[in-house]
């Protein structure tokens, strides 16, 4: 049974199959692909995103949805994830998608049921969709021609799981990336670090910036979110006419991660992304639920 839990789960060629399909998924039409499957959606963590676009594609592809409303769910009940998990897989879902706080909760689920699972983000470890979605962006944009660019991830690093999923994905099709973070938000991973945002940006052909993760502080890192903003925030006056693109996977904290003026600038992809999220997200779910049939 083969799950989407991290990027790894993905050879580079089937990573590319996906892109294909992403691409043509792209122009929206409804297809029937995964008539009279059930996708299960269930998340443990608050989402606009990545939940709607999860359920966007399977309904694109013409799966019936089951989001499970976690707030009503027998696990805020203290059952067990094997119970929940044996009662989920009990009602025969095609796929199941998760979100979960914490790092490793959808590969245990995924021992336990007999569909594939699809990772929706669990707490710092992982992201693939999003990562995929990401790398997807940034091919599209430089038609496929992007070995040896440099891309800068800016922001709350060591607690972001888009970031290490990306780390991964990125470096994988030879993307050159370098960390820019302040000290408290860089995580010690082998790649080249940068601590102030105009010289990572002087090098950068890409920019990710990310949302600071206030939710997985323990204490509060700034002094404010603006004193983070006044060295770390995407503005205008930073990127000047420098040919760039710009991404986040939102939320965006307008302002403090990116500036309004950057936000609407067309240099930022930021809606390309969440479009392509969807196609890509429908390639996935038809390459694990059909593989599975
Ligand atoms: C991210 C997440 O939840 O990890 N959002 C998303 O899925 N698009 C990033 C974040 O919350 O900052």
């Amino acid at each position: 049974m083969r799950h989407l839990i991290t990027t790894k789960d993905l050879s580079n060629a089937e990573i590319l199959g996906l892109f294909k399909d992403t691409e043509e998924f792209l122009d929206e039409r409804p297809r029937s692909l995964l008539k009279g499957k059930t996708v299960t959606t269930i998340f443990f963590e608050n989402s606009t995103r990545t939940l709607s676009s999860f359920e966007t594609a399977a309904q694109r592809l013409d799966a019936k949805v089951l989001r499970l409303d976690v707030s009503r769910s027998s696990s805020s009940k203290g059952e067990t994830l094997y119970d929940t998990a044996a009662n989920l897989d009990a009602m025969g879902p095609s796929a199941i998608v998760m979100r979960h706080s914490k790092s490793g909760v959808p590969f245990k689920l995924a021992r336990y049921v007999n569909c594939p699972v699809l990772n929706g983000g669990d707490g710092k470890h992982a992201h693939p969709t999003q990562a995929l979605l990401d790398l997807f962006t940034i091919r599209k944009h430089f038609k496929g021609d992007i070995e040896g660019k440099t891309l800068i991830i800016v922001g709350d690093i060591k607690n972001s799981r888009v970031a290490a999923s990306n780390i991964k994905l990125l470096t994988r099709f030879g993307i050159r990336v370098i960390l820019v973070a302040p000290p408290h938000f860089m995580p010690t991973v082998n790649l080249p670090k940068c601590y102030n945002l105009d010289e990572g940006i002087e090098q950068a052909e890409i920019i990710m910036s990310l949302r600071t993760q206030t939710e997985r502080h323990e204490t509060q890192m700034y002094g404010s979110l603006k004193d983070y903003a006044s060295d770390f925030c995407i503005t205008k006056e930073r990127i000047k006419d420098k040919k760039v693109i710009i991404l986040h996977p939102g939320p965006v904290h307008r302002n403090i991660d990116i500036s309004d003026e950057v936000l609407a600038d067309e240099r930022s992809l930021v809606l390309k992304q969440v479009k392509n999220g969807v196609a890509i997200r429908m390639a996935a779910l038809k390459k694990l639920i059909l593989e599975n049939d």
